[in-house]
């Protein structure tokens, strides 16, 4: 494993705190927060003054020191109340280009101790259309699978759907007032549902609306629709039958949706699966004394720890489940049968008080020990006005509607089929790349603007901008990688091969410093679960790239070495961004057209 920048700065500092007898666990460096003085700082000094009975000055002064002997460093100050600024030669910044470039993973560090991860997301209900605010958890849940994976740990993707609620019970009781002599409804008859019931996803959709309103208005359709939930929970063969039949076409739609999207899981359970367990988590709870009846209801109190909540509800008084003891049952699940050291839920922020009492009782039923739990909640998708994202008619956005605008929205930068027949052969051809280009900019565009802002708060979608080729998008960083592909092509062909990096001016320099950077970016985000840090670091780094690429030739440089030399910077810097867009969940085409 190579070492990066960092550790390489950090190691050196440990040597000469040892050798200075102090303690080296603040031995650390970070990015300096003023880059215009030096690359790195290093605080450490303030911190050990107390225990050193010493003024951070002077030990400050003592460490730099010892460092001006070792020529890594191109410049050591001790500023303000005792900050150490370094600055790294040169030459220590070409090593670690160079290592980085020949490193399969860039550089980046793989966990010590891997750690099976369950990853909760997506998490759409059956028979109602993804809408918009689906987008977030299947894009940032992608975006953290991709990243756990690429740390080392063992990641286990469940959508866990939606499929097991009263929705169901309502479209049951709809269907059969629209078609009471279906046999498979009687309670005694165990066969007779016929091979295909003509239902399509959007029928779905339109059913559980005239249900809804049905339900609404009459009271004795709501208690109908209540008895059908029980039981075709209880397994009543007949709504047994259809359910699983509706959920079948619910998950095909889902299906194409998460597949447009490049989101993908390893597990299609839902909310029906844990229905069996539900049962050994109420005898569970009442063995460990946790439950007590409650006006009918069976629940958990909680509020023992510092924050008092409202009681987790198991049964309600009809007998039925709840999302509550669903959601602990399937924790128990997790456990037992995937061996999870960890379960990550991505939800809107509005469901945080509902994890926080399934984890609690979770917790007071001992199915969590050694286990960590985590809710991952975000902000809802705003329209112009700040309110929910709506269609222009007011309508809900669904997800594939979005996407049609989303390529609308490309198409304006996008030259046509007919004028770049020529470079493909044929308009056929032409049109084929292009279609697909389209496709993949416009999911890039959709998921980059949800990425690049910060998971806990909302945003605004910006319908003008997110699209533009130009800015923080999605598709500026897929034209900047597909800018140096080009530079390559162009090198390979008049056979210019790249070769050891040396840096010699400011824009190498910096770019070479942005580069160094990586690693701690993804463990940033690992830590956080933030994947706006790298959407943060990518669009600088194809900034910084930009700069470099503006101020000097790659091609015509000086030397054959130093284009040689730009060559494979330009090279790391594409690999890098590749990797960043892989990890938000985005594709990075070999080629772009723009208008
Ligand atoms: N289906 C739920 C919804 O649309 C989200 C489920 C999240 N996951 C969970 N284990 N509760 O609101």
């Amino acid at each position: 494993m190579t070492q990066t920048l960092e550790q390489k700065i950090n190691k050196k500092l440990e040597q000469t705190f040892e050798k200075l007898s102090l303690n080296p666990q603040y031995a650390t460096v970070k990015t300096s927060d003023r880059p215009d003085l030096s690359d790195f700082q290093c605080n450490g000094a303030l911190a050990l003054a107390k225990s050193e009975r010493k003024n951070p000055r002077e030990i400050a002064s003592q460490i730099a020191a010892e460092l001006e002997q070792d020529s890594s460093f191109s410049k050591i100050s001790v500023d303000g109340p005792g900050f150490i600024n370094l600055s790294v030669s040169d030459k220590l910044l070409s090593d670690v280009m160079e290592d980085m470039s020949q490193d399969e993973r860039l550089g980046c560090e793989k966990t010590n101790t891997p750690k099976t991860v369950v990853l909760d997301f997506g998490a759409p209900n059956v028979a109602k259309d993804m809408h918009v605010g689906h987008l977030r958890s299947a894009v940032i849940g992608e975006s953290i699978q991709r990243l756990e994976r690429f740390i080392g740990n063992k990641v286990i993707s469940d959508t866990h759907l939606g499929d097991w609620g009263t929705p169901m019970g309502m479209i049951i009781s709809e269907i059969m007032l629209a078609h009471p002599e279906w046999p498979f409804f009687d309670d005694d008859k165990k066969d007779g549902f016929p091979d295909s019931i003509p239902y399509a996803v959007e029928d779905l959709t339109e059913i559980y609306k005239a249900a809804n309103a049905r339900c609404k208005e009459d009271e004795a359709a709501r208690q109908q629709a209540r008895i059908i939930t029980a039981k075709f929970q209880d397994g009543h063969p007949g709504y047994r039958a259809l359910w699983q039949h509706l959920r079948r076409i619910s998950v095909d739609a889902v299906k194409k949706n998460f597949d447009a999207l490049d989101v993908h899981f390893d597990l299609w359970l839902g909310e029906s699966d844990a229905h069996e367990t539900c049962y050994k988590i109420m005898d569970l709870a009442q063995e460990k004394g946790a439950s007590e009846k409650d006006d009918g209801a069976v629940i958990i109190r909680l509020g023992e720890s510092n924050k008092p909540k409202p009681p987790v509800i198991l049964q309600k008084t009809d007998g039925g489940f709840t999302y509550h003891i669903t959601d602990i049952a399937t924790i128990k699940m997790r456990v037992d049968d995937l061996h999870a050291d960890e379960i990550i839920y991505f939800t809107d922020k509005r469901q945080a008080l509902h994890f926080e009492q399934v984890f609690e009782a979770a917790e007071k039923l001992g199915l969590v020990k050694d286990v960590k739990l985590q809710h991952i909640g975000f902000g809802t998708v705003n329209g112009p006005d700040g309110k929910p994202f709506k269609t222009r008619d007011g309508g809900v956005m669904k997800l594939e509607a979005l996407i049609d605008l989303s390529k609308e929205k490309v198409k304006e930068s996008v030259p046509t089929a007919e004028d770049v027949a020529k470079d493909f052969g044929s308009v056929e051809e032409a049109q084929k790349y292009i279609d697909n280009l389209v496709d993949e900019i416009a999911i890039a565009a959709i998921k980059f603007q949800d990425l690049k802002n910060n998971t806990a708060s909302g945003y605004i979608f910006e319908v003008d901008d997110f699209a533009k080729f130009d800015g923080k998008t999605g598709p500026y960083i897929q034209y900047a990688i597909a800018r140096i592909n080009s530079i390559m092509r162009k090198a390979a062909t008049a056979n210019i091969k790249e070769g050891s990096i040396t840096i010699t001016t400011k824009e190498e320099r910096d770019l070479a410093l942005k580069l160094a950077q990586l690693n701690t970016i993804i463990w940033r985000t690992h830590n956080d679960k933030e994947p706006s840090i790298i959407s943060d670091y990518a669009y600088t780094l194809a900034q910084t790239f930009s700069t470099f690429y503006n101020a000097a030739s790659i091609m015509n440089a000086e030397s054959p070495e130093i284009v040689s030399s730009r060559l494979r910077l330009a090279r790391l810097t594409r690999d890098v961004l590749k990797l960043l867009l892989y990890l938000l969940g985005i594709k990075a085409p070999e080629v772009m057209l723009k208008k």
